[in-house]
């Protein structure tokens, strides 16, 4: 059986033939059909050729349902990575405990997967998100390191929170008799980290009134004091990666103010914690109890600076693949995509595929950015990318086919590294819809 995917331009392929058994991609193939039985689909993939003119339609469309399948993006966490990047965070703060951030889909690995992976370490507190949903399916999935919800929440979604022992942050709107009542109705203590604002105006006590309220809420005894903690206000400029921010160090020593002053009025404080990945670099003395980082986590180093000195050797924890769904050969001068942007000076073959920028792959493959992929252990180029799908040049030859595996971002190859292709915070973006799978 050979792999037919001549398909013409212009022309749709529809039914295609995947490349078989004894071809070069029998590993990949393995994979397709694995997919393609979780589908619910027959594993048997009929050759283009041999599909006999009569095919009904519904057959038709159960297969084209099937190569959609199979063509889509998906995300691969590697356990083993995140563990190793989790464990050398600690390490670098001298031990101290780290508090994994897993809001807004995990950074786009899946909550659960990135708690399920790292739960059994001693170096992991536990984990923080932004959502209960998110809180309550960590738990609900058997998550039993603490998980902390680090918004506000409404009184009937803290009941809910506090019943499944989520830890919450609480702030500005939370008094000692709303806490109470929380109490009440939940039937347990709140376990709570104070939130200190020190200066991000954005949420949380500020720092001035914090430690007043702090001891109110602790002679209420509607709450377990679990953490105490505040959020650096500043951001990237020009030259975060060599110079403090004189606010920052302000920001800190505010921070300790709060503490002491807590801790003077036999107030308990329980975890202090205040650096993100970012102040991670910048601000070792502010490590306290324990590191709240997030994009270092997934292996994103945020500042090329720090990327480059590789400090903690951080590697990237998934890739973002896909599979060819069409190859085709282009003619010298023909343009492709929008506005014929990319117009080859030889006959290539180019492949597309069912990814783009409403995936997460959010890339402008511009001459100058060079966006580039990987297929078959060679380096390709993007020249072109919507919403939903990409194109790759494939170069003179065909030496790659329908069903070959792409990655878009990941570890195998520094141009590839979503920190050079999307920055740190490239995962954030992608699509909760697309598949995740944890490998080791
Ligand atoms: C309160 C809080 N702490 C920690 C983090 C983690 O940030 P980063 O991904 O920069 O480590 C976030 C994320 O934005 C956050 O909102």
């Amino acid at each position: 059986m050979t792999a037919d995917v001549r398909d013409e331009r212009g022309n749709p392929p529809g039914l295609r033939e995947l490349p078989g058994p004894s071809g070069p991609n029998r590993r990949q193939l393995g994979l397709g059909l694995g997919l393609l039985a979780m589908s619910g689909v027959a594993t048997s993939v009929p050759a283009a050729a041999a599909v006999p003119a009569a095919r009904t339609a519904a057959t038709a469309a159960t297969a084209k349902t099937a190569d959609r399948d199979l063509f889509l993006p998906w995300v691969e966490l590697h356990r083993s990575t995140l563990r190793k990047n989790v464990r050398a965070l600690s390490q670098g703060a001298g031990g101290r405990s780290v508090c994994v951030v897993v809001k807004h889909h995990g950074y786009g690995m899946g909550a659960f997967n990135v708690a399920g992976a790292t739960q059994d370490m001693p170096e992991v507190w536990g984990y923080m998100t932004t959502r209960p949903q998110e809180a309550m399916d960590m738990v609900r999935r058997g998550v039993r390191k603490p998980v902390l919800l680090h918004s506000p929440v409404d009184s009937t979604t803290a009941v809910a929170m506090v019943r499944a022992g989520v830890h919450l942050a609480v702030g500005a709107k939370d008094d000692a008799a709303s806490l109470r009542r929380v109490r009440d109705a939940a039937g347990r203590p709140v376990r709570v980290h104070l939130d200190i604002d020190t200066g991000l105006n954005r949420q949380g006590m500020p720092d001035g009134l914090a430690s007043a309220w702090a001891s109110r809420l602790w002679a209420s005894g509607a709450v377990e004091i679990r953490g105490t903690a505040s959020y650096f206000a500043t951001g990237p400029v020009d030259d975060w990666a060599t110079k403090t921010d004189p606010f920052e160090l302000e920001q800190i020593s505010r921070f300790e103010g709060v503490v002491d002053s807590m801790r003077r009025a036999g107030v308990p404080v329980g975890h202090r914690h205040m650096v993100t990945s970012i102040s991670y670099f910048q601000h070792p003395q502010a490590y306290f109890d324990m590191v709240r980082c997030g994009a270092v986590v997934y292996g994103g180093y945020p500042h090329d600076a720090w990327l480059k000195e590789d400090r903690f050797g951080l590697e990237p924890v998934y890739d973002l693949r896909c599979r060819i769904a069409q190859v085709t050969q282009v003619k010298a001068g023909q343009g492709i995509g929008y506005a014929q942007a990319f117009r080859p000076s030889e006959d290539v073959w180019i492949a597309t595929l069912l990814a783009g920028y409403l995936d997460g792959y959010r890339v402008e493959p511009t001459p100058q950015a060079n966006i580039q992929a990987l297929v078959n252990g060679r380096l390709r180029r993007v020249v072109s990318l919507t919403g939903t799908h990409t194109v790759l040049v494939l170069g003179r030859d065909r030496d790659a086919d329908v069903g070959d595996v792409v990655t878009l971002l990941g570890r195998a190859d520094p141009a590839i590294r979503p920190e050079r292709v999307l920055g740190a915070y490239a995962s954030y973006y992608f699509s909760p819809e697309l598949a995740r799978v944890v490998v080791d």
